[in-house]
């Protein structure tokens, strides 16, 4: 349904909005006011420029400024879309939602959306002013394509064409499907799957013997492991027991032998030890004593010898020492020169007092005696000089005396002092003698003394009683060592032999051992039959195996050959219906076209009796393809009829045609249809098809016509 129109710069609307209503919107003003111009611009919308008498160059209005601007929104299904052209360029919406842009991609979406090329749209729908006829004069070749597409026959050409082809192809692939004897395949399935059956069967009895065998050897082996296990443990009571017993019979031995041996009395031997040992005790203390002895003795002698020698020394130098002294001279005593030596001291001392005052004298020329000074008198200093030399010689002469009386002196002395140290050392050489003497006597008593018993001997019979001593201890102590280890070991050998024994009553004497040898064969022949019933399992399951392949080789051809026998069937179906298809479609093509036109012819014809009151009966077409009407039970060709006449027949033509080329958008736009009608039959008209179509645009300049009209655009001057 359209539902408003609004132009810029259209013709001569320079701008204008119209809304539409569903039913009979009728255009109305006067002469040269833009109403042909309104459903111009509606077809413009759809088609552009090319569905306006005169196309691009008339549309924009003259003067005006501006593009020519075109917007038309429509509804179809209850969606609504809005088509808009400006200048050149050109835009559709669904909605909110752009669905195409530029003017050619616009046109083809809305001839889609129509269901319609634009042609057949501006053929059907529009009928132009004064033109109402138009489809009345339509060509036969024209008309023959309409009514191609009212009736389809296009369509059944082509799906005699496509039949055809099915049926080539259809023939093509059934000569190609392999030829497969089904029956036989089923009845191969079935043996070879009924064999399989009792295969299995069997299979499950072959596994059923090769299981209980197995689980026989296992038995059987079991009881192999306990018989075993049993020898072992009878196999080891025996070993302890034979050993025990070469234990025992060994013991018994030894303690025979033990009893044989000639063993001392321990206490007899402990008693011989107890009474050697002090006596080698004893043995070896006078031993040693007698050693110190003649050690002593030996010392004694070294001494006796050693204090002899010294003595001889002493003596030696005693004489020695005499005789130095015998040689020495025996000095008068020293008194004399003694005597001369303190006088002649004395008087140098006296001279040397005098010389130094005659030298101070001398010094000073002043006489102490006279107290005059001496020149006053040579002669007095000549004697002065007399005396110092008198006095000078004289003193020397002193000194030579002093020295040689000393010198003298000096040497008695010495002289005395080494007879005094000769002599003294005489006396302690007489002393050492005599105490060496002493010593001698006492060393040579005691060496006497010593020498009186015979150390010698009798160290050497200690010795030898003391070894021998050791000797018969060291065969007694081994002897008694040996008795007691031997006595020992004997109660040793008799506690074990009393426990071996008492072990040996305690412990079984006979052993069973199981046999193994029947078991072992029994276990042979077990596996014998594991491994036969084993193989025949295998082999079976084998051959099941095998043979259930080849089933399913079998049943997969089986299959092959039902899809093919299905497929065969479905191409043979198709072949047939194919073949049937283009025997009934080309039977009955042209008695669709016929019938086509006969309802076409019905309605108008219809259509034209209710519009003419009856006047004209019947519309209908020639042998020839042109149109002819019946009035009063005659026959005219369509030429003959009255403007009027032609007109509401054309009308018929024309609403039986878009009936039954139906478009999503069912309006028709109609320019002063009833131009040529009375004012009744104008109105007759008008209602008709406002009755008959659900939207209608109408230009009418009748006034009469708004009755019937749910919408009126009204234009001005
Ligand atoms: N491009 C144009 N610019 C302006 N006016 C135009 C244009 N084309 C046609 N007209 C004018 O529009 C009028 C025709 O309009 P039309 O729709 O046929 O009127 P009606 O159908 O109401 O008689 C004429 O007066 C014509 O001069
Ligand atoms: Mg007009």
């Amino acid at each position: 349904m359209l539902k408003r129109l609004e132009l810029i710069n259209f013709k001569r609307h320079k701008r204008l909005a119209v809304d539409f209503t569903d039913g009979l919107n009728l255009i109305t003003g006067p002469n040269y006011s833009g109403k042909s111009t309104i459903l111009q611009a509606i077809l413009y919308a759809f088609g552009g420029p090319r569905a306006v008498p005169g196309g691009k160059s008339v549309v924009s209005t003259k003067g005006g400024e501006g593009p020519t601007t075109c917007t038309l929104i429509f509804e179809i299904d209850g969606q609504e879309y809005t088509v808009n052209r400006k200048g050149n360029s050109a835009t559709v919406w669904k909605g909110e939602e752009l669905q195409a842009k530029a003017a050619s991609t616009v046109s083809t979406y809305l001839s889609e959306l129509l269901g319609m090329d634009m042609r057949r749209f501006h053929q059907l729908r529009y009928g132009e002013q004064k033109e109402t006829e138009a489809l009345l004069t339509l060509g036969a070749a024209e008309l023959h394509k309409i009514i191609q597409e009212v009736s389809q026959v296009d369509v059944v050409e082509k799906a005699i064409t496509y039949c055809s082809a099915v049926i080539s192809e259809t023939k093509g692939a059934l000569s190609a499907l392999p030829e497969e004897d089904i029956k036989a395949l089923e009845q191969e399935v079935e043996d070879l799957n009924s064999e399989l059956t009792q295969a299995y069967a069997m299979l499950g009895q072959l596994r059923e013997q090769a299981e209980a065998a197995d689980k026989q050897l296992e038995a059987a082996n079991a009881e192999l492991d306990i018989a075993d296990r049993q020898n072992a443990e009878t196999k080891s009571r025996q070993r302890a027991r034979q050993s025990m017993e070469s234990d025992l019979d060994k013991l018994i031995d030894r303690d025979k032998e033990l009893s044989t041996l000639q063993v001392r009395d321990i206490k007899e031997l402990e008693q011989t030890v107890e009474e050697l040992e002090p006596l080698l005790a004893e043995a070896m203390t006078q031993q040693k004593y007698a050693e110190r002895m003649v050690h002593d003795l030996r010392a004694a002698a070294g001494t006796v010898e050693s204090l002899k020698t010294r003595l001889e020394d002493t003596e030696r130098l005693l004489a020695e020492k005499q005789a130095e002294l015998a040689a020495m001279p025996v000095m008068p005593p020293a008194e004399a020169e003694e005597k001369m030596l303190e006088s002649v001291v004395s008087e140098k001392a006296v001279l040397e007092t005098r010389l130094a005052e005659l030298k101070v004298a001398k010094e000073t020329s002043f006489c102490p005696t006279c107290k005059r000074p001496y020149e006053d008198d040579p002669a007095h200093l000549e004697s002065l000089h007399k005396d110092i030399d008198t006095f000078t010689k004289r003193l020397s002469q002193l000194d030579q005396e002093d020295s040689r009386y000393r010198a003298r002196i000096a040497e008695i002395k010495l002289h005395k002092t080494s007879r005094e140290k000769t002599e003294a050392m005489i006396g302690r050489f007489q002393y050492t003698q005599e105490s060496q003497h002493r010593d001698l006597e006492e060393a040579q008593a005691t060496h006497a003394e010593l020498l009186r018993d015979d150390w010698g001997g009798k160290l050497v019979a200690a010795g030898k009683e003391s070894t021998e001593l050791s000797a018969r201890l060291s065969e007694v102590k081994p002897e008694l060592t040996q008795a007691i280890q031997l006595q020992a070991e004997r109660a040793e050998v008799e506690n074990r032999i009393a426990d071996i024994s008492t072990t040996l009553k305690q412990l079984p004497a006979d052993f069973n051992f199981i046999p193994i040898e029947p078991l072992e064969n029994k276990i042979e022949q077990t596996r014998d039959i594991v491994y036969q019933s084993k193989a025949l399992y295998s082999e079976a399951h084998s051959n099941y195996t095998g043979e259930y392949a080849k089933l399913s080789v079998l049943k997969s051809r089986l299959n092959d050959a039902r899809s093919v026998e299905a497929k065969r069937g479905t191409l043979q179906r198709r072949n047939g219906t194919a073949q049937g298809l283009v025997k009934y479609l080309r039977a009955n093509r042209d008695r669709f076209v016929s019938e086509v036109w006969d309802g076409i012819m019905g309605y108008a014809s219809e259509f034209a009796s209710s519009s003419t009151g009856g006047a004209i009966e019947q519309v209908i077409r020639t042998e020839s393809g042109s149109f002819a009407y019946v009035e009063h039970g005659e026959e005219h060709p369509v030429e003959a009829a009255s403007g009027a006449q032609k007109s509401i027949m054309g009308l018929g033509v024309q609403l039986a045609l878009a009936q039954m080329l139906p478009t999503s958008l069912p309006v028709l736009l109609l320019d002063e249809p009833g131009a040529d009608f009375d004012p009744e039959r104008a109105l007759a008209v008008t209602s008709l098809l406002a009755a008959e179509q659900s939207q209608l645009v109408m230009v009418s300049h009748r006034e009469l016509d708004g009755a019937v009209a749910s919408n009126t655009i009204a234009l001005g001057g």
